[in-house]
């Protein structure tokens, strides 16, 4: 017998209010038309001044628990991936598990920009495999839009607000990909790229947060090459095909980027969810919306295979591949 992580349920969360492109293009020297061709986004949420990380995280961790049907109280690990911590510290997970009225259990952030999510679910998949978790919390959280300098075409355009979470409950299988729950997490970094997405400051550094600041061809090569390989491993460790991928689920970077990968898996696009036209990109909240979005149409159903990807700052690339 294997011990699994199965997904028991999911949620989101997106704060009000919706920026344009049109809207953008009354700020800054770029097109609707410009921003579409090159990233396919449309529009993307921006959180209300009142309005932080943790507010969104702990809209979608209700979400999530109101769809697997349980009580918060059950749980004994949350996990925050975010780049936009309400504070430098503590973690925003504690917040979390104080705001769902715990103080059993363990909380904690994990920062790994936009593959924050697939690193934060390898963390938790892996505390419950070896028996240290049974029932646990995974959010995906950013206000990236405050990172962002509002003067820059090449980078505002880019990112949006938003929060999505899943939980995730320990369950017995027989240790193929038969099982349910997910069958394998790979993660990856190369820190010689630290300067291609980053921001400009830092509490250790310059004492402010800074702005983002990314070399976008160079992060874009990289994305295609590193996406590609991964998702390769992830079908190699579980005998998969990429046709027996009922869904693939990436990060919303670009749609370049996205049609890219599923191209290379020959992948049509009724198999690929995606919301970055709505959402822009999210960082670490992409992929939980993603999920999020899918579930609640009834695309993802109990038995499917989901393939997961993402890439971004440091950098830092995954793949986790889910039996829902
Ligand atoms: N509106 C209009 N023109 C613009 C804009 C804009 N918003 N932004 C840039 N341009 C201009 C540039 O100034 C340049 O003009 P020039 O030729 O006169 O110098 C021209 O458009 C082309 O710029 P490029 O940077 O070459 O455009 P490119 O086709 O590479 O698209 C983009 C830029 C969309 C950023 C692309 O490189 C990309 O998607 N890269 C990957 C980004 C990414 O995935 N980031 C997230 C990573 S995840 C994370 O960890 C945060």
């Amino acid at each position: 017998m294997t011990r699994r992580s199965v997904i028991l349920g999911c949620g989101s969360y997106l704060p009000a209010t919706i920026v344009t492109n049109d809207d953008l293009a009354k700020r800054v020297d770029t097109s609707d038309e410009w921003i579409r061709r090159r990233t396919g986004i449309r529009s993307r949420h921006i959180a209300a001044h009142d309005e932080t990380t943790s507010d969104l995280a702990l809209a979608a961790a209700h979400d999530a628990l109101n769809n697997a049907g349980i009580n918060a109280d059950t749980l004994d690990m949350i996990v925050v991936a975010t780049t936009t911590p309400d504070n430098t510290f503590p973690a925003t997970a504690v917040k979390i598990q104080a705001a769902l009225g715990l103080s059993h259990g363990f909380a904690f952030d994990v920062q790994a920009v936009c593959s924050g999510f697939v690193y934060a679910l390898a963390v938790a998949d892996n505390f419950i495999r070896v028996g240290q978790a049974k029932r646990a919390l995974v959010i995906g959280a950013e206000t990236f839009s405050r990172l962002l300098d509002w003067n820059d075409r090449t980078t505002c355009v880019l990112f949006g607000d938003g929060a999505g979470a899943i939980i995730l409950e320990a369950s017995t299988g027989i240790g193929d990909s038969s099982d349910r729950g997910i069958l394998s997490t790979h993660l990856h970094s190369d820190g010689h790229h630290y300067n291609s997405l980053c921001t400009n400051g830092g509490p250790g550094s310059t004492g402010t947060v800074g702005h983002v600041r990314m070399e976008g061809q160079e992060v874009f090569r990289h994305a295609v090459k590193h996406l590609s390989e991964v998702v390769d491993e992830a079908l190699a460790t579980n005998n998969l095909t990429p046709d027996q991928i009922n869904w693939l689920v990436p990060h919303q970077a670009n749609q370049r980027i996205i049609d890219g990968t599923a191209k290379k898996l020959n992948m049509p696009p009724e198999r690929v969810v995606t919301t970055i036209a709505d959402h822009a990109n999210t960082s670490a909240a992409s992929i939980p919306l993603a999920l999020a979005t899918a579930a609640k149409d009834g695309r993802l159903k109990q038995g499917q295979i989901v393939l997961l990807d993402a890439m971004g700052g440091g950098f830092t690339w995954g793949a986790a591949v889910v039996r829902w």
